[in-house]
């Protein structure tokens, strides 16, 4: 297990040539920022043999394709462009599983890491002290000059939840930037969230303290060009990932995202209900049915704006989509009604038949929305 890698001029992998460290840079419009961290990679990894694999999910700004034209000039460099998906965590892992070398790095693009260290992570998991070796920002030695203190105290707060609920160790599971043994990598793989921001903490929940990591402090920089993607909707993320790891799955966020949409839903519905019959003067049935458009649209408009945020529909696809959620929530309302009323049949409690028949609508609603309109 605790097996030491040492690659050096003697082993048959440097001699032909081979990576011992994969550098996995996550990218969204940091065209300014590649090359120049391209550059600080040559110059900081003189002694290991090293590749870096840019993962651009198909930047607006044509990132990709300044990576394409490093790679032209060096073939230590490698560019995957994804298309039709967005998110960090998914990037790293594709970034990571595109990787043959033993040792894995990942660092963002835009200079906030400091690469410097990279070579003291190698020698660590290289003598066989570290599996996983973090950059931290909560250890001594740490300091920081992107942070501002609004950020901080979120940043140390939400660290804290996620180090109790998670029962992980290392004072940093929320870093960007660190490297791991890509087999130990291989193994925890299967059961990551490709959602969201937090790659290491996933990493960390999953491996059950079965990885020794060791934490290295380092500055924290600014960014030099281009904006920061993380906003509101990272928390949101970051408390799905924990209720997610917490109930092995069963619950995730996107299907609590789904069910308060369709709380909402209701609401919706009754409100246009009333107005088709008091404004309108509509018959009830026509009034119904109108609620029923009107809320299932702001559901599928509320839904691809968020719970499917990552893999929103646009152009057609918004059109085709729509159609198929009126089929899977109309189909979704029989199951509603036939479960409601069978429970009813064995006992007739109102609200509990109601529940129930809601309960397997929503089911229903959000495993066939995954499937057919929000597929992957
Ligand atoms: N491929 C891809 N897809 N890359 C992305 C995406 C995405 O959807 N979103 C962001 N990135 C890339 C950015 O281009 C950048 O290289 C890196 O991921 C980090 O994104 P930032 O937007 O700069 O995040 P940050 O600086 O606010 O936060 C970073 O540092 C924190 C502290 O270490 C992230 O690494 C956080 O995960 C980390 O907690
Ligand atoms: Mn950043």
């Amino acid at each position: 297990m605790n097996d030491v890698i040492k690659p050096g001029p003697e082993t048959p992998s440097q001699a032909a040539g081979l990576p011992l460290l994969s550098v996995v840079v996550p990218t969204f419009n940091e065209r300014d920022n590649v090359t120049v961290l391209y550059r600080r990679l040559d110059a900081t990894l003189k002694d290991v043999p090293w590749e870096v694999i840019f993962v651009d999910d198909n930047s607006p700004d044509g990132t990709w394709d300044v990576v394409r034209g490093l790679a032209r000039q060096d073939s230590r460099v490698r560019c995957i462009r994804r298309v039709g998906r967005r998110g960090l965590s998914g990037a790293c892992i594709e970034g990571i599983l595109a990787s043959s070398a033993p040792f894995a790095a990942v660092i963002d693009a835009d200079l906030q890491h400091d690469e410097t260290q990279l070579p003291k992570m190698v020698a660590l998991l290289r003598n066989g002290e570290a599996e996983l070796v973090v950059g931290s920002r909560y250890i001594e030695g740490y300091r920081t000059e992107g942070f501002n203190s609004q950020r901080a105290g979120a940043s140390a707060f939400a660290t804290e939840i996620a180090r109790r609920a998670l029962n992980v160790e290392i004072a940093d599971p929320m870093s960007g930037f660190f490297m791991i043994r890509r087999d130990r990598f291989e193994q925890l793989a299967p059961q990551l969230s490709t959602q969201g921001f937090k790659i290491l903490l996933d990493v960390v929940a999953t491996a059950h303290g079965k990885l020794r990591a060791v934490e290295i402090p380092y500055t924290f920089g600014s960014r030099q060009h281009g904006e920061s993607k993380l906003d509101s909707m990272v928390a949101l993320d970051f408390l799905g990932l924990v209720l997610a790891k917490l109930t092995h799955d069963v619950i995730t966020l996107r299907f609590i995202l789904f069910g308060m949409v369709g709380a909402l839903g209701l609401l919706v519905h009754l409100a246009a209900l009333f107005i088709a019959l008091e404004l309108f003067k509509a018959p009830f049935a026509e009034a119904q049915a109108t609620g029923a458009i009107v809320a299932m649209t702001s559901n599928f408009i509320l839904n691809n704006f968020l719970t499917y945020r990552d893999q929103r529909l646009q152009g057609l696809g918004i059109v085709r989509g729509l159609l198929l959620f009126y089929l899977v929530c109309s189909v979704g309302l029989l199951a509603n009604v036939g479960v409601a009323f069978s429970v009813y049949d064995q006992e007739p409690i109102w609200w509990l038949a109601g529940a129930a028949g809601a309960l397997m609508g929503v089911v229903w609603n959000y495993a066939m929305s995954g499937l057919f309109v929000w597929r992957k």
